[in-house]
């Protein structure tokens, strides 16, 4: 009798392995250097989400601590990317201060940067305010910021008047029509005006998405304002739009993800696009 479910893990890790690296630090490190053949840097992301137990959240921090020793011992172009929940927000903001504050004092020892995810609604404020508190002991350390939420216009202000460092993204969970803007345009138009923001106040900072119009906004932009920053896309999305804007003379980022919770954040990237659907229904079908 063949175990089912192992062998629908299986398919459905075929199927997520076009947006993670794979299941283990090696696979991360083989994307990263094939992307640093292409002049493109790496944010390694160690999957992982909502932790309920201390030990596990503090288990999280403590392998990135090793990932920081290997991207530093092994020359890897690279930092890192870690997120509030993974390291203990959603059990304790004291365990979460702590354990983020190991990681951060580690990379500045090692001279690498942090970038603090952004999650749901519930840990937005705890995080923004977080991240601030850090901010006035670490330089090394910048925030995502959702442009389809509708608060983050004060935060960007806040977070850009205080030396922050942003890396704008759209947003990727299911929140309520109250707190985020759900059109499309409308998303758009204040990703718009955050990036116009940016460009005008701070002093570095990251174009987070794979949407044309808006990295062609900040490519043209970026010859009036001249600040500096730095275009990010995920692993798996757009490869050849990241190689045009190195051509072009502009700094890319890629993120990537690897290890063995990749169920939440694939589940994210497939249900974001509709012809990731058809995706896994082929890659299901043809076994
Ligand atoms: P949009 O969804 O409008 O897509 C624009 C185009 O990009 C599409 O037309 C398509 O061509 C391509 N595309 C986008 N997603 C695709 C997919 N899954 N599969 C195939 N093609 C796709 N979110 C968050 O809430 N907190 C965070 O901390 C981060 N961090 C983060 C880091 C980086 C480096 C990036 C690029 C993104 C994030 N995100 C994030 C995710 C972000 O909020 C958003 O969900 C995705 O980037 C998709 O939105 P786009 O900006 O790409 O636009």
């Amino acid at each position: 009798m063949p175990d089912l479910a192992g062998l629908l893990s299986g398919l459905l890790l075929r199927v997520a392995k076009h947006w993670i690296a794979g299941e283990t630090f090696e696979d991360a490190v083989m994307r990263a250097q094939q992307s640093s053949t292409h002049n493109i840097r790496s944010i390694i992301n160690l999957l992982g989400e909502e932790i309920t137990a201390r030990e596990e959240a503090s288990a999280a921090a403590a392998e990135y601590l090793e990932i920081l020793k290997k991207i530093d011992r092994r020359r890897i172009q690279g930092c890192i990317s870690v997120k509030p929940t993974q390291v203990g927000l959603s059990i304790d903001e004291s365990l979460f201060k702590d354990n983020l504050g190991k990681i951060l004092s580690s990379a500045k020892f090692l001279g690498n940067f942090v970038w603090v995810d952004m999650e749901g609604s519930p840990f937005t404020a705890q995080t923004v305010d977080a991240y601030l508190d850090f901010r006035k002991k670490f330089d090394n350390v910048g925030l995502a910021i959702q442009a389809y939420l509708k608060r983050s216009e004060e935060d960007v202000s806040r977070i850009v008047d205080r030396g922050g460092i942003i890396r704008l993204c759209k947003g990727g969970y299911d929140e309520s029509p109250e707190i985020v803007y759900k059109r499309r345009k409308e998303i758009d138009e204040n990703y718009s005006k955050l990036m116009r923001i940016m460009l005008e106040r701070s002093k570095g900072f990251a174009i987070a998405t794979h949407d044309e119009k808006l990295i062609e906004e900040a490519a043209r932009l970026s010859s009036v304002h001249h600040t500096d920053f730095e275009f990010q896309m995920l692993m798996g999305i757009r490869d050849k739009k990241k190689l045009e804007l190195v051509n072009r003379g502009f700094r890319v980022t890629e993120y990537i993800p690897f290890g063995k919770s990749w169920w939440a954040y694939s589940m994210r990237r497939i249900t974001e696009h509709k012809s990731n659907i058809f995706l896994l229904a082929r890659s299901l079908i043809s076994g």
